[in-house]
């Protein structure tokens, strides 16, 4: 167990605090807070605890480089919205100089101020000096509340670490805790659902939540991979080549294990990929030579939610099918709607799926949609992640 801002006195103190703030923007603005408002119950808690608050993030890849396309400046005004107080955006292209630390020397308890995209510098991507030292300057108390950047060791996410005593925010407490739980004590039957395009991306995690579910459920793009695997013919569907013997291997580790393994039944084909190329339902083992697996079909949608329904814990991570395309939705939306409709501890993990409860409208019937995609994708991977290693164990 990690120490959080509730183990260390944060009374009068400059505290550091780690968000992600990588929030999507289209022209300007942003499209999705959520990671905004994640962030809200760490800040307000050192705000009502007296504690003087300098926040960090980084924003998208500006590879060391201050890039206005990448500035902080509008989370930095969203943020004074949610607080209902100003957040002071400390503008700099090198993210901390002397205006910067002077207004982090003069900052009173109970303010907060916003640092400038820590990656418009090269060393934080590297974890190297002097920005770390740099960082460490302006505050006492350093606090990890980004969950989603958890997996990079950076200066901002794990460097400060070895300057200050280094806790973690509650975003990060919520997050290991359900996803945690999830691993090492579900309440059980516990029921995975891996979709995604590539299942060599998805190997790691597969290998390890076979040993810990008592069900695997396997959709989207990869399937077709298994499909061949299986000796089926998948036609122009989605093939990960490199990973059709790990494939074939994944379906003996789970009979070995006693893990019922559900691959899709039927999918839903198209001869191009496009939402207005005709929808064809075939058998998995009918896929026509011209045809391609667009999302999953009707009787997988069915034994999907059965298998969801008599679920305790259910995790699920990446789509069932192209559900940006509307004809090629309806698998990932069942999948959706199953899992707001169970009893069941629901997880969803990051990215793709978390975008899709949001977008069919179930987000608020999830126990916990980690904010994480590719932390949360490691977390469940069994590995250790940097930005929360580095923390002060209770
Ligand atoms: C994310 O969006 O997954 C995090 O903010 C991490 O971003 P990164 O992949 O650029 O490190």
């Amino acid at each position: 167990m990690k120490k959080t801002i509730r183990d260390i006195d944060v009374s009068g103190r400059k505290v550091l605090v780690r968000c992600d703030f990588n929030v999507p923007m289209q022209d300007g603005k942003i499209t999705d807070d959520i990671r905004i408002t994640s962030a809200l119950p760490t800040i307000r808690y050192l705000i009502e605890n007296n504690a003087a608050v300098i926040l960090m993030s980084h924003m998208g890849r500006p590879k060391g480089e201050p890039k206005p396309e990448f500035s902080l400046q509008p989370v930095a005004d969203r943020l004074s919205e949610y607080l209902g107080k100003e957040v002071i955006f400390a503008k700099s292209d090198v993210v901390v100089d002397d205006e910067v630390k002077a207004a982090a020397a003069a900052l009173k308890p109970g303010q907060v101020m916003l640092l400038e995209n820590v990656r418009y510098r090269k060393e934080e991507t590297k974890n190297e000096e002097p920005f770390t030292g740099q960082l460490a300057s302006l505050g006492e108390i350093f606090v990890n509340d980004a969950f989603g950047t958890a997996h990079r060791a950076h200066c901002s996410t794990a460097g400060l670490a070895a300057y200050m005593p280094a806790v973690s925010g509650f975003l990060i407490e919520k997050e290991v805790k359900f996803l945690g739980e999830a691993l090492e004590d579900p309440q059980r039957p516990f029921v995975a659902i891996m979709g995604g395009a590539k299942v060599g991306d998805k190997i790691p995690v597969i290998t390890n939540l076979l040993t810990k579910v008592d069900t695997l459920i396997i959709g989207g793009g990869m399937a077709y991979t298994f499909f061949k695997a299986m000796g089926y013919e998948i036609g122009k569907s989605l093939l990960d080549e490199e990973s059709l013997e790990l494939s074939g291997a994944i379906m003996r580790q789970a009979e070995e294990k006693g893990v019922k393994l559900l691959l899709p039944v039927d999918t839903a084909c198209a001869a191009e990929f496009s939402n207005d190329s005709e929808k064809v339902i075939c058998d998995r083992d009918k896929i026509p030579a011209d045809l391609m697996g667009m999302d999953i079909g009707p009787k997988s949608m069915e034994l999907f939610a059965e298998a969801i329904a008599s679920a305790k814990t259910v995790v699920w991570n990446g789509p069932c099918g192209v559900f940006e395309m509307p004809n090629f939705a309806d698998g990932t939306k069942a999948v959706a709607k199953a899992l707001a409709e169970s009893d069941a501890v629901t997880i969803i993990g990051g990215g793709d799926s978390a975008a899709a409860v949001e977008q069919f409208g179930f987000a608020d019937k999830m126990t916990h949609i980690s904010t994480g995609g590719g932390a949360s994708l490691e977390y469940l991977e069994g590995k250790q992640l940097p930005g929360i290693a580095c923390l002060e164990d209770k």
